[in-house]
């Protein structure tokens, strides 16, 4: 479908012709007899725009042709500005899976001309159309400019398609670092790259392969300490090019499609990811239970074994959350159905790892076998809900139920039809859905060819167009079915495939990956990408799905897992048994010691995931995010902050006894011994097994829950508040809530803000309420590390706490109300005589 340029409206359109510039002219056509066959018909090579001679304005729409394509420049917001391109004029219908609703957020915006541009200016970004070349580039209200076109933004003939590969290129500074673009497995800096998006099942993918399993056009520039981002949202096979062919130049294209990107400006790099979260949403928030440690296998059956696996995480007294089953549940891999001689009766077995705390986790792939004694083969078939091939029978391929149709999850119809299906596994009690081979995989050919129907919320496509949406699809369907079939409860959700705008209904997996020191290291980077990407709840398979981690790899790997947002176990059918427990000690304790830390902080996590969600911070932040203005951050990949407070460099050295570990500037506190660290530097650590080196920011407050057996065991008595003394004002936030309904859509949740600030003899800490949530506790226990005194008095709320101690880590520890406003820590009389 197509839309023209929209029709006059008198209001609030006005026509300008630059008398400055030409109107490029009509190329001649040259007609061709029937009878004198067309030999030498070149297709068309690298069209660039013309001059932009006529602008049209519409709203915070702008138009500009050279007479036969036209360029719109949208004003989204102060800092947003998308841009598109029509090579003759005709603009697809404005729809984007990615971006539900533009939200025009601009305030004010204007638009001037001079002998040399066009200028669109908000009240942070000019927009830059050259009338000479066609050219647009970006600059701040300092007149700095932050992105240039190289040359004009142009197009060329797809013979196969019948229409035009589109492309858009930058100049690509000296210096200019790139980062974004979802799960490549690459460096985190993209210089000197070329990657492409295309969803691919990539089984044991290696480092630089691509393209593997998420298309995620989207990627951040920093040059000079400034960050901007550009949003390429084209769902065709796209293509990113960062200096590689060319060092000068930065350039993205399309197989199809239309050159349609969002200017995103920065000045700092948590700038661009917050609105790229505005175009294309946040995580809901998930259920609590979700940010617990889940063990994973393909597959876990019969039940007895299922059992087993969960008795031996109680057993070992190792904390666990979810237990999934894969494909093997299924009654010869059909979805929705179960294999009765493994699983007798689902809801009683579900039933009994509830009472024992886990949530059970089915998988659900796309392909649905080819059966007419399958229900639900025969209602899709029955109802058309099957991807056609253009030639109108229905696309089959193989995948492990063996024959299958795939329903077009890009058909709203379809969608609340899937959602629907998931009603019995709802009712059996399952808590959450895994989407998998959504890219989608086809065994022999990989995917769909490419000539499928897709219904694309009627707006139509081929699978080139609908391929990269695919999975996103799917799992919104599964998502949006499974919310309304628990109702007010959160539903959990995981895919291997994705498009922006996943995030809005799903956490992902890295997919599957290899059991190797090297894969270890690609997982670090891949989920730190994944943060920057706008994609959140993401982890790796710890362990590694295929092949044999030995203890020492496992462990290090479940110690980064414990900070990754999303925290799973998994591994390959053919492998050895693969629990935190099956490597022996001394694995078993420190597997132990690990995600007992990882449920220590879920309360942290839970606040970072809300600021998030309500915010568009990302979980996992590399420290180029801290410090962009320091050059030598950007080959920084190892280390990376979990929130903004904590700071995590796992190890990924079989061996490793030590490694330096850079440190942003201020003060840190080494996570063990409260150490005091002064950082903007490099700091050597001890990296034995037990631990890996983890430091607190100065002035943070780190809300922990006790010790559980998976969460919501036992009702919390009191919340240990560790405090981490600093001489400057440091804000800190902890958010709770029920954990498991949508209740804090209507404000039922409390958002604590927490600001510390030290002298040499006092230590205030003051907290504020938001929110209609009231915990059941009535304490924190407070744990205050770092004071440059020793304390003499502890004020609260103008009382004065009279039990407190100092323990032998030299933490001040002592409890007071969940309430309170404000703490006074102050200084032994001698001391504050000193001070003065
Ligand atoms: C795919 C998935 C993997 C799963 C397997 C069987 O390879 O990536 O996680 O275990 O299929 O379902």
């Amino acid at each position: 479908m197509e839309e023209n340029i929209p029709a006059a409206e008198p209001e609030d359109e006005q026509t300008l012709v630059s008398p400055a510039v030409k109107l490029i002219e009509q190329e001649e056509e040259v007609f061709q007899h029937v009878n004198n066959p067309v030999a030498n018909l070149k297709p068309i090579v690298k069209k660039y725009l013309g001059s932009p001679g006529r602008v049209q304005q519409r709203g915070s729409q702008f138009f500009f042709s050279d007479g036969d394509a036209t360029v719109e420049a949208t004003v989204v917001s102060d800092e947003i500005i998308r841009i598109r391109m029509a090579p003759h004029s005709v603009f697809l219908e404005d729809f984007s899976y990615a971006v539900p609703k533009i939200d025009h957020k601009a305030s004010v915006f204007r638009m001037e001309e001079d002998e040399q541009e066009y200028r669109i200016s908000t009240n942070t970004v000019n927009c830059h159309i050259n009338k000479t070349d066609f050219t647009i580039s970006f600059s701040d209200i300092q007149n700095h400019v932050t992105s240039r076109d190289a040359v004009p933004m142009h197009w060329e003939e797809n013979v196969q398609f019948g229409g035009y590969y589109v492309f858009g290129t930058k100049v690509c500074q000296p210096q200019e670092a790139f980062y974004g673009l979802g799960d490549k497995p690459t460096d985190l800096n993209l210089r000197g790259k070329r990657l492409t998006n295309w969803n691919t099942d990539a089984y044991s993918f290696g480092w630089n392969q691509d393209p593997i399993y998420r298309s995620i056009p989207f990627y951040i520039s920093l040059n000079e300490g400034i960050a901007h981002g550009i949003f390429f949202d084209n769902t065709f096979k796209t293509h990113f090019d960062f200096g590689a062919e060319d060092r000068g130049k930065t350039s993205f294209w399309a197989d199809g499609g239309e050159l349609q990107y969002y200017y995103i400006h920065g000045p700092h790099m948590m700038d661009v990811v917050k609105r790229y979260h505005l175009l294309t949403g946040t995580h809901p928030m998930p259920p609590l239970w979700a940010f617990g440690y889940h063990q994973c296998r393909w597959s876990y059956y019969p039940e007895s074994k299922v059992h087993k696996v969960a008795k031996g995480f109680r057993e070992h007294k190792i904390p666990c959350d979810g237990i999934y089953l894969d494909i093997d549940y299924m009654d010869g891999y059909r979805c929705f159905t179960w294999n009765r001689k493994y699983f007798p009766d689902p809801k009683k077995m579900i039933k009994e790892l509830a009472a024992d705390g886990f949530k059970t986790v089915v998988i659900i792939d796309p392909g649905i076998r080819v059966d007419d004694n399958y229900s639900v083969f025969k209602e899709g078939k029955e109802k058309k809900y099957f991807c056609r091939r253009s030639d109108d029978y229905f696309m089959e391929g193989h995948v492990w139920p063996g024959r299958c149709q795939f329903p077009d999850f890009t058909n709203p119809e379809v969608r609340t039809w899937w959602g629907g299906l998931f009603d019995e596994l709802v009712q059996l009690g399952v808590a959450g859905v895994w989407n998998d081979m959504n890219e989608p995989a086809v065994f022999g050919t990989g995917t769909f060819p490419d000539d499928v129907r897709h219904q694309y919320d009627g707006y139509r496509g081929s699978h080139r167009k609908a391929h990269n949406v695919y999975g996103m699809q799917m799992v919104r369907a599964t998502y949006e079915g499974l919310r309304k079939l628990m109702k007010n409860k959160r539903p959990f959700t995981i895919t291997r495939a994705g498009y922006s705008g996943v995030q809005r209904f799903t956490s992902v997996w890295t997919g599957d990956n290899v059991a190797s020191w090297d894969h270890l290291r690609l997982g670090n980077v891949q989920c730190q990408r994944l943060s920057m990407s706008g994609i959140p709840f993401c982890g790796t398979d710890i362990g590694g799905f295929s092949g044999e981690p030995d203890g020492e790899l496992f462990t290090r790997w479940i110690q980064m897992g414990t900070f990754s947002p999303f925290m799973r176990a998994h591994s390959a059918g053919d492998t050895k048994e693969r629990e935190p427990w099956s490597f022996g000690e001394p694995f078993t304790a420190i597997n132990r010691k690990f995600i007992e830390l990882r449920y220590k902080l879920i309360p942290y996590l839970y606040s970072t995931f809300w600021e998030h969600h309500r915010y568009g911070f990302p979980i996992l932040r590399p420290v180029i995010m801290q410090e962009q203005e320091q050059l030598l951050n950007q080959a920084r990949q190892d280390e990376f902050t979990y929130g903004d407070k904590i700071l995590v460099c796992p190890v990924m050295e079989p061996g490793q006894q030590s490694r330096h570990v850079y440190l942003p500037a201020g003060n840190w506190y080494y996570y063990w011994d409260n150490e005091k660290i002064a950082g903007g530097r490099e700091v050597p650590v001890a990296t034995p097994l037990e631990t890996i080196p983890l430091f607190i920011k100065a002035g943070s407050v780190i809300p922990e829950y006790p010790v559980m057996q998976y969460v919501g065991e036992k009702a919390i008595e009191e919340v240990r508040l560790n405090v981490y003394y600093s001489d400057t004002e440091a804000n800190s936030f902890f958010f709770e809530d029920y954990g498991e309904t949508f209740a804090y859509e209507q404000d039922i949740y409390s958002e604590k803000k927490f600001v510390v600030n030290g002298k040499d003899t006092l230590l205030t800490i003051q907290q504020s309420m938001e929110g209609l949530y009231t915990p059941r506790y009535e304490n924190y226990h407070f744990c205050i590390a770092g004071l440059p005194f020793a304390p003499a008095k502890v004020m609260a709320d103008g009382k004065q706490v009279t039990e407190f101690v100092v323990t032998e880590q030299k933490c001040l520890e002592f409890k007071f109300s969940k309430n309170f406003k404000q703490i006074e820590v102050i200084a032994g009389e001698s001391e504050v005589q000193l001070a003065k």
